[in-house]
């Protein structure tokens, strides 16, 4: 199995006019073809764009060919792609992929256009406390809330005293816009016995802006007196 470029998603923002080159590198040389796809519109179909089949051939798939794409293949063991007059529609997360009997996938490479916007990171990352309805389940929800941050290139973590937690976390799978920013929600649920006042929750939001990730973080403490709360409000 070959290790693509990176095992994490990489992202690119550019505004429109250059052009952009994607690079992708894998490891095993017998793993002769590869492959360039994009997706756009977060989920949608995956598009062949380029195939090839190996060192110093990678053709441009109809109806790509003839347009705005090029690729390269100078080794077995990398590809890269080139994207001329970026524009609004060739926002896309583009994968690479490189196949002997099966194809491996990399994670892809986000690529955003920035429209008139500015590059803002979240303005707010607020943790709002759990529900007192949710009493009688024996499980608190947090939810943590982050908007006010453009473009959409973020992702949520949760800690519990400093130490990460990946149970119970359930995070929107896309940002929404709200105008010329953008929000994500994410959702933490713990056992009551969890939210006391001993515990310090912080929701973390990692955003990059084209060059740097910055961390943004909202927190809270749980409550001394939640059962009692739970009680009265029966
Ligand atoms: C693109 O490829 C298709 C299929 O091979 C071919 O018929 C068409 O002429 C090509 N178009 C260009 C612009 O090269
Ligand atoms: C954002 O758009 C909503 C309607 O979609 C509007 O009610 C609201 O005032 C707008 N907010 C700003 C800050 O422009
Ligand atoms: C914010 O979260 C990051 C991890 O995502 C952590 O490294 C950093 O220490 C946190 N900062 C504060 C002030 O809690
Ligand atoms: C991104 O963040 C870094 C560090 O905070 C800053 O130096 C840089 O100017 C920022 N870039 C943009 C496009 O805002």
């Amino acid at each position: 199995k070959p290790q693509m470029t990176s095992s994490r998603r990489s992202h690119q923002l550019i505004r429109t006019d250059p052009s952009v080159t994607l690079t992708c590198k894998q490891d095993d040389s017998q793993f002769f073809y590869m492959f360039w796809y994009r997706q756009r519109g977060g989920g949608g179909r995956m598009e062949l764009l380029v195939y090839s089949p190996g060192a110093s051939v990678a053709n441009v798939e109809a109806p790509f060919n003839g347009s705005k794409y090029s690729a390269f293949r100078p080794t077995v063991l990398a590809s890269s792609l080139q994207v001329q007059a970026v524009e609004a529609a060739d926002a896309a997360v583009y994968f690479c992929a490189s196949s002997r009997a099966q194809s491996y996938f990399g994670k892809g490479t986000k690529l955003t256009v920035l429209g008139e916007s500015r590059v803002t990171a979240p303005t707010r990352v607020k943790v709002l406390s759990p529900s007192e309805k949710e009493c009688s389940s024996g499980k608190k929800t947090l939810v943590c809330v982050a908007s006010g941050f453009y473009p959409d290139h973020v992702s949520v973590s949760w800690m519990i005293n400093g130490g990460a937690v990946s149970k119970g976390v359930a995070t929107d799978s896309a940002a929404t816009r709200q105008n010329r920013t953008y929000r994500i929600t994410s959702r933490l649920t713990v056992f009551s016995e969890e939210w006391t006042s001993n515990n310090l929750f912080v929701c973390s939001v990692s955003f990059f802006n084209g060059t740097t990730t910055t961390y943004h973080n909202g927190s809270i403490t749980g409550e001394a007196k939640s059962e009692f709360l739970c009680s009265t409000n029966v």
